[in-house]
Order: C-alpha cells, then sequence, then structure tokens
C-alpha cells in the first residue's frame, strides 16, 4: 500500500473478527519494527507477543483495564517497551522511549499495511502485566498493541462501538508545527490527512442491488462520485458540468461489507493530500445508524486541461475554497 494510503487506513479500532493471524504476518511487524532508526542504533526497543495459545495469555488480558475489553478478543497481543539500560543518553535526553515509539509506529503501519487492525493501549495495571509475562525492572512497558482481523462493528457493546463511530480528529497543523520560531503557526496548502469530513446521504435504489442481492460492486464507484459531486458543488460552488476541471485518475476501493436494500448508506470524505496538479480523497460509505463501514476508498483527482489534454495546476481560488473549508 502507499504510505499517504497507509496514513489513512490506520485506525485504532476496537472490532476484531474471529480469525487466527498468521504468524508470519506478526513477524513481519516485528522486522518493520526492528529496522526502525534509534539512536547510536541501540535499538533498545523489545517486543513480547502472546498469541491466543500462549501460557502467559490469561494473566496478560487480565491486566487490561476494564474499558479494553474488546481488546480480549483479538487472537495476538503484543507487549511493546524499552529496555532503557540499552538506550542512548545525549546530555541529559534519554532516547530508549522515544526510540521505542519510533519501532511501535513502524510495527503498526506493517499490520496496517497487511491488513490487520492493531490497536495500541496504554490502559493496562503494570505490575500484573509485569508479573504475568516476567518482565524485568530495567524494562518499561509502553503499550500492549491488540492485533487481529478487523471484525463487525455490530458485535461490539453500544459503548465501544460509539467510541468506533466517532470521526478522527487532529489539532490542526499550525498548532503543533511553528515556523522560524516557538508559536509562529506553520502554514500549508491544506490540513494533512484527515481533515474536515465531508457527509451526505445517498438513496438506494432497488436497481443498484445485482443476482447477488447486495449492492453492486461498480454501483459502489457510482455512489464515490455522488459523493465527489455533493463534495465539488457543496464545498466548491461547482454544480455544471463545464465548470468541472478535474478528471479523476485513480479509485482504490476496499469492500468490507455488502450493503444491502435496507441499509442507509452515507458517504463521508475528507482530502488528504494536494499536489500542484492534483488532490486525493479519502472515502468511506457507511451506515450513519450504527457507524459500519461498507465501504473504504481512495480516489486522486487531476486538474485538467482539457484544451491541450493535459494537466494543469490547481486553480488559486479552487485551493482557496478547499482551504477555507478545511480551515488549513
Ligand atoms: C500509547 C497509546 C495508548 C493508547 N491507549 C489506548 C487505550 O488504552 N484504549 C483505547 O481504546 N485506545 C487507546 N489508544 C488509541 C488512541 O485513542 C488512538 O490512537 C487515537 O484516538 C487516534 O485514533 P487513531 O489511532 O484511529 O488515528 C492509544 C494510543 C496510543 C498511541
Amino acid at each position: 500500500m502507499e504510505f499517504h494510503s497507509l496514513i489513512a487506513v490506520r485506525r485504532s479500532l476496537r472490532a476484531y473478527a474471529d480469525r487466527p493471524v498468521e504468524p508470519e504476518k506478526v513477524e513481519r511487524m516485528l522486522e518493520a519494527a526492528r529496522w526502525s532508526p534509534s539512536c547510536g542504533n541501540r535499538q533498545p526497543w523489545r517486543f513480547i507477543v502472546v498469541g491466543e495459545d500462549s501460557p502467559s495469555r490469561k494473566a496478560a488480558g487480565e491486566s487490561l483495564d476494564p474499558g479494553n475489553g474488546w481488546a480480549l478478543r483479538a487472537p495476538v497481543l503484543v507487549v511493546a517497551g524499552a529496555a532503557r539500560g540499552d538506550g542512548a543518553v545525549v546530555e541529559s535526553r534519554e532516547y530508549s522511549l522515544p526510540d521505542t515509539g519510533m519501532a511501535l509506529m513502524s510495527l503498526l503501519y506493517r499490520g496496517a499495511d497487511q491488513g490487520l487492525l492493531v490497536h495500541p493501549m496504554a490502559g493496562w495495571k503494570e505490575a500484573p502485566l509485569r508479573a504475568a509475562l516476567g518482565l524485568p525492572g530495567d524494562f518499561a512497558p509502553v503499550a500492549v498493541v491488540a492485533v487481529g482481523y478487523p471484525g463487525k462493528p455490530e458485535e461490539l457493546d453500544e459503548a465501544t462501538r460509539k467510541k468506533d463511530g466517532k470521526p478522527r480528529t487532529r489539532k490542526p497543523l499550525g498548532e503543533v508545527a511553528f515556523t522560524d520560531h516557538w508559536g509562529e503557526p506553520y502554514r500549508g496548502t491544506v490540513r494533512s490527512a484527515p481533515a474536515k469530513v465531508y457527509e451526505t446521504d445517498l438513496q438506494i435504489r432497488l436497481g443498484d442491488t445485482d443476482a447477488m442481492g447486495h449492492v453492486n460492486n461498480a454501483k459502489i464507484i457510482t455512489y464515490l462520485e455522488l459523493g465527489r459531486v455533493g463534495f465539488f458543488a457543496d464545498v466548491a460552488g461547482v454544480e455544471r458540468v463545464e465548470d468541472y476541471q478535474f478528471i479523476l485518475a485513480e479509485v482504490n476501493c476496499r469492500y468490507r461489507i455488502p450493503i444491502l436494500l435496507q441499509d442507509r448508506v452515507r458517504v463521508r470524505m475528507y482530502v488528504t493530500d494536494v499536489y500542484r496538479s492534483s488532490f486525493r480523497f479519502r472515502c468511506e460509505l457507511i451506515d450513519p445508524r450504527d457507524g459500519r463501514v461498507f465501504v473504504e476508498a481512495e480516489t486522486a483527482q487531476v486538474m485538467f486541461d482539457y484544451a491541450t489534454g493535459r494537466p494543469r495546476p490547481i486553480d488559486d481560488d479552487f485551493l482557496d475554497k478547499i482551504r477555507d473549508y478545511i480551515g488549513g
């Protein structure tokens, strides 16, 4: 998966499928972590893999906070932490924890890259975790990561399902990144993914379903198009076909749950990246009643000069409208 898609796809969701994880996938995650950078190449990170059949599994699971009970359904738990004595110290700055954080991030991305749901947790009690896994005193556990395949949100209890249904949010770029000196907000072209979400509801038609009884995969592409049409009209004020200046260059689509006639469909989308001549949307088709995600997709739109048949830079006017909308 391309890295920008991976950033958009990785989520800390909580519904796990009743499906084992192939050991080689876990191994690839550990390999990705192993090749992370570290200060002085000291590699202070350590990982303990606790599978479903592990003798430590029950006790490790019991160390989780009650609010993280959903993680017990994940077939694999990976405990990540730092062997502090192995980390570099520069002046008085200790690097074992940030190094471990970077390795943890590599582990998460490699998991998501393989279609896994990888959810890091800080909600556990340290003493029982130490006892369950025989952790040495010098080792600082940082996160317990639940690893498994994504499951059905409707199998979660209501409170947990609500958490998963919430849109992702981030602080604005200017609040976390500065230019020249502290406090001078960095002003980018647009917020990075995921920015403000645009939503519009769609009406399923009987004719959208096929012999299999669900909405046909080709219709889903049209549903995504309806989302874009809504976005262009509502956000950019582009309604007439002759005002369309974009051509669709790419659609990546993952069909997660079949859409049935009795379902409700909402398109949820946001701009993830803006380049000189193109920009990308990340889109989801969801049921607004229970948050189920039917489809995840990414699309790329290229600003196109129909006279020359070539891409051209995005208009300032259009860029301003997007910027105003997402507040970047
Ligand atoms: C170190 C760390 C600890 C976390 N602890 C928990 C936790 O105990 N329970 C939980 O449900 N989510 C936990 N999360 C997940 C965060 O809530 C989540 O990453 C954040 O809301 C952003 O959502 P996203 O990962 O889907 O982008 C943790 C994340 C990190 C990085």
